[in-house]
């Protein structure tokens, strides 16, 4: 296994599960975007590292546009009401547009994301979401297509998800130790 960040308490998902995932919806997407006209949007900044490697997996014709948003509200808990700060550079009307996300918790950012994009008349319009907390306790405004895994009910980071903008560049995907946040 990869050596640790002192940080990180454990790892949930090392860089060799991770290569197994993004395969497995690479070859997926690949299937299902035959002959389509694809275009992949992420969301500004922590899916950026699944969509690198993501986009290399999908051997098919595609595009590549960003958006990056800001949620108002008390900055913890997702409001679900967002203010689009970078909008997309592409036209998307009539293409086949999969969101690609990092991780999705209560889905109210996304839901609100997947709203505004359909009012742009995409031929399609799916998520492909590389981890998903879909627990029992909570559930999630939208059901994405692509789940790369279910994630336990914890803060987790890496892989491009951070703590307070750390962490994004571990190469896993981990549980930090609990004095890192206090
Ligand atoms: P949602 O709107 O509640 O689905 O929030 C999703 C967003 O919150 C993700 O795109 C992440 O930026 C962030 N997020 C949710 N859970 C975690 C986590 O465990 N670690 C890091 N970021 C998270
Ligand atoms: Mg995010």
């Amino acid at each position: 296994m990869e050596s640790m960040h002192p940080d990180v308490e454990k790892v949930i998902f090392s860089e060799e599960d991770i290569r197994g995932i993004v395969k497995r919806l690479g070859d997926q997407i690949t299937a299902d975007y035959a002959g389509k006209d694809l275009v992949l949007i992420a969301v500004l900044r922590g899916a950026v590292v699944f969509m690198g490697d993501l986009m290399r997996a999908i051997e098919a014709p595609l595009a590549i546009d960003f958006m990056a948003v800001s949620s108002y509200g008390d900055g913890a808990k997702s409001s679900g009401i967002v203010r689009i700060v970078k909008d997309l550079d592409m036209d998307i009307k009539g293409r086949d547009v999969l969101i690609v996300e990092d991780i999705l918790d209560s889905g109210l950012t996304l839901k609100y994301l997947m709203k505004n994009l359909s009012h742009r008349d995409p031929a399609s319009l799916e998520v492909a979401a590389f981890l998903w907390k879909d627990v029992e306790s909570r559930t999630t405004a939208i059901t994405p297509k692509y789940v790369g895994a279910h994630c336990p009910d914890e803060f987790v980071v890496g892989y491009g998800l951070d703590f307070a903008e750390r962490y994004r560049n571990l190469p896993y995907v981990g549980i930090l130790k609990p004095e890192v946040y206090s």
